[in-house]
């Protein structure tokens, strides 16, 4: 039984539905009024009001809102039916109208009918919201994919006689990497790909991979990344690579029947330009999951969308193509002021962070959230109970050992034999410098021996350290408060962290 079944069944009269999906919507509706015998109505601003069944025979409610609610609530001879509504939110600003709805409510009780708006936002006037229900209808199941892929593969060796060339466990790869597509948007890749390739094979999940980013994208706050960065570009940073690279099989199968738990998250949290942003992007890569990157700015912003909406749409997508990881970068820009909140905006912030919290606790979905931090006192205290995050990591400065490894990563990134520099020196002289400071060092070496049009030397890069104060020498105290306050909450994230 479906969630819409069972609101239907328990005689819920206002269902607000939340989709996209218009065709798919009614038909699956259209079948689930079937099975309650049930009869099913649609409505548009367009063409008013009609039975499902008899598309043909419309009403004279089009353009009048008020007269379609008129019109449900007068009729007797309607007991027992469902009526959708599509894209009926715009008239919930009228005050007349959400006044009807309710009235309309008790009624449609009476009759055993209900009345669902369809809409692809979720716009809930406060007087409505504790008598319609708020369902989301879900994206296209695997089951439903590999329906339309069956029928797609078999149109295009017939029609178009292409060759095809996919086995089942093929399927099963391309309806995996589908999900989080409506059918539409699946049905129109495929289309693309029938066109593109001359042979349908495995070839085409990147096409389908490029449209999921786009689509992705689309939503303004989430972005897609790619795995370019593994965890071989992390230099130091031991104990957070073993616990990363322990739990890299661990959204299999295997790991379940096993038995083990799906890991939920991690919260790194420490000094900025060490490798926490670096570390989240080379998860995805080495997990071998893709990299979803909710930006908390956007949420918060009012640039697109309300707050609320925001979050609940970034959710379920990255829940709709999970397993996936969800990375936030510092989280605690969109988090600032959770506790003045009350004051500032109305509560808006508290609010939204409670849901975030509450799904972080309670998801079912495998959807691993990395978020990012580089100051504490923003960071609201609920946010490190347990059970919503596995993990707290601390990432220090690096020490001597983790300062010659991140300058060879460098050096090895920019097509330099670092056998032939003197790492170790540089390494004694940077104490208190982030791998980012590190970087730039050997880039700043790198322009000055370009310039001088001689090849870079050791002493390019010292000459680089000498003229670069550190973040950490200047805000000394600050990175002082980060670590005891780290000592007694976080786990070291380098396994050499106290030697130096
Ligand atoms: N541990 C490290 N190993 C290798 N490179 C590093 C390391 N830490 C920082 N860097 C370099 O500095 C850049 C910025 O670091 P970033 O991960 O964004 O820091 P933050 O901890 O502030 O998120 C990285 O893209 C990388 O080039
Ligand atoms: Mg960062």
């Amino acid at each position: 039984m479906n969630e819409i079944e069972i609101h239907l069944r328990a005689r819920y009269p206002l269902i607000y539905l939340i989709s996209w999906e218009e065709t798919r919507l009614l038909e699956s509706l259209s079948s689930t009024c079937a099975l309650l015998e049930k009869d099913l109505y649609v409505w548009t601003v367009t063409d008013g009001l009609w039975r499902y069944s008899d598309p043909k025979e419309k009403d004279d409610t089009r353009n009048s809102p008020m007269a379609v609610l008129d019109a449900i609530c007068s009729l007797k001879a309607r007991a027992k039916s469902v009526f959708a509504l599509l894209d009926f939110h715009p008239y919930l600003d009228d005050p007349g109208i959400r006044r009807k709805l309710r009235d309309a409510a008790r009624k449609l009780k009476a009759g055993n009918s209900s009345l669902i708006l369809v809409s692809p936002v979720q716009i809930v006037p406060p007087e409505l919201a504790k008598e319609m229900a708020v369902l989301d209808f879900d994206l296209p199941s695997p089951d439903e994919l590999t329906g339309a892929l069956e029928q797609f593969l078999e149109a295009v060796t017939n029609k178009l006689r292409l060759k095809c060339s996919i086995t089942k466990p093929g399927m099963e790869k391309i309806v995996k990497a589908s999900m989080g597509l409506t059918l539409d948007e699946f049905e129109n890749v495929l289309s693309k790909c029938a066109i593109l390739h001359e042979e349908i094979d495995l070839g085409i999940i990147p096409d389908i991979i490029a449209e999921k980013k786009q689509i992705i994208r689309k939503s303004g706050i989430l972005e897609y990344y790619a795995p370019e960065e593994n965890l071989q570009q992390v230099g130091g940073l031991e104990n957070l690579k073993i616990w990363l690279k322990q739990r890299a099989e661990a959204f299999t199968q295997k790991a379940r029947d096993f038995g083990l738990p799906e890991p939920r998250g991690l919260l790194l949290v420490g000094v900025q330009g060490c490798g926490k942003s670096l570390t989240a992007k080379a998860v995805g890569a080495t997990w071998k999951l893709p990299l979803l990157r909710l930006d908390v700015g956007r949420v918060f912003s009012g640039i697109v969308g309300s707050s609320e909406e925001n979050v609940r749409m970034a959710v379920k997508t990255a829940e709709s193509i999970s397993p996936c990881i969800m990375w936030i970068d510092e989280i605690e820009k969109g988090l600032a002021g959770t506790a003045s909140s009350n004051y500032t905006d109305s509560g808006t912030t508290a609010r939204v962070f409670g849901t975030f919290t509450t799904w972080l606790q309670e998801k079912t979905r495998p959807v691993f959230v990395i978020a990012t931090a580089n100051e504490i006192q923003q960071l609201p205290p609920e946010l490190m109970r347990k059970g919503r995050f596995d993990e707290i990591f601390f990432v220090d400065l690096p020490n001597y050992e983790e300062r010659s490894e991140i300058l060879r990563i460098h050096l090895r990134k920019r097509n330099r034999d670092f056998t032939t520099f003197d790492v170790g020196r540089i390494a004694a002289e940077t104490e208190g410098f982030s791998g980012a400071e590190l970087e730039q060092c050997i880039i700043g070496g790198l322009y000055d021996a370009f310039d001088a049009q001689r090849p870079m030397a050791t002493t390019d890069i010292i000459r680089n350290v000498a003229e670069t104060v550190p973040l950490s020498r200047m805000m000394a105290e600050h990175v002082q408060a980060l670590r005891s306050w780290a000592l007694e909450r976080a786990r070291p994230a380098s396994a050499r962290a106290m030697e130096e």
